[in-house]
């Protein structure tokens, strides 16, 4: 599905993605972990199209998208969450979700179309709701439904566990799990915690100062010394 290979991204002195290589098949998730500033998010933005790598390439699903614009990635099937919400806060639940189903569809079907994706990440409560007066729970939500409003072959999550309580937590656990092995979604998630990240993830990917430092199975990654040893903090 994904092919990543050699992507260096520079801004201006620092390294924030430096030779990250990595593969990503159809129905696998894959754990993005490392510590703040490791170059996690940098990594999705060369991937979603925000950001253009510096050297590297990137094909996905057979189509080389090396430095493709934000919407060529979300034409060819890159679906992402930000870090930093970003709903369109004026309009309603519904309208924010429209506007990423109107890639595929016309505004009538769009519509139905957003209805049942807010239905599926559990906020048909919310649907004429205005996204700018959300609560966090609910915008993370939204953010997730709007990923997916594009009808999208692999998903970018950016953090989207941060911030919720444990139940909160559990039901994205089932919903994150549900778009792989239903859907047949890639997926890769950057996530702080680790406990997700085991219970859901085939392989985990660990970036540090850029590089990335260890990929594996997540049982086996959390234990490589050299992982630990960032996560410590360790000056080797
Ligand atoms: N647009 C930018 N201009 C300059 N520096 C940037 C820019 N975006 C990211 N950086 C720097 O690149 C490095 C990697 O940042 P990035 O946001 O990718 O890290 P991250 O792993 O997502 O961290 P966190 O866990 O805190 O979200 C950091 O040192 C950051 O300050
Ligand atoms: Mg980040």
């Amino acid at each position: 599905m994904l092919r990543a290979s050699g992507l260096v991204r520079r801004f201006g002195g620092l390294v924030a993605v430096n030779e990250v290589s990595l593969n990503v098949a159809d129905r696998e998730i894959v754990g993005l972990i490392g510590p703040n500033g490791a170059g996690k998010t940098s990594l999705f933005n060369i991937l979603s199209g925000q950001l253009g790598p510096d050297s590297g390439s990137v094909s996905f699903a057979g189509q080389d998208i090396t430095g493709a614009s934000a919407s060529v990635c979300a034409r060819a099937g890159i679906g992402r969450t930000f870090q930093i919400v970003k709903p369109l806060v004026s309009l309603t639940v519904h309208e924010n979700v429209t506007v990423g189903a109107l890639l595929n569809y016309p505004l009538a079907t769009a519509r139905e179309k957003a209805a049942e994706i807010i239905d599926r990440v559990g906020m048909r409560s919310l649907l004429d709701q205005q996204a700018g007066s959300l609560t966090l729970e609910s915008r993370k939500r939204l953010e997730l439904a709007r990923a997916l409003s594009i009808e999208p072959k692999m998903l970018l999550l950016d953090e989207i566990l941060a911030g919720l309580n444990a139940s909160e937590i559990n039901e994205s656990i089932h919903l994150i799990r549900s778009f792989a092995h239903q859907d047949g979604l890639a997926v890769i998630m950057i996530e702080h915690n680790l406990h997700a990240v085991m219970s859901l993830a085939d392989k985990v990917v660990v970036l540090d100062y850029g590089r990335k430092i260890a990929e594996g199975k997540p049982e086996v990654v959390v234990r490589d010394p050299a992982v630990v040893a960032a996560y410590l903090g360790s000056d080797d």
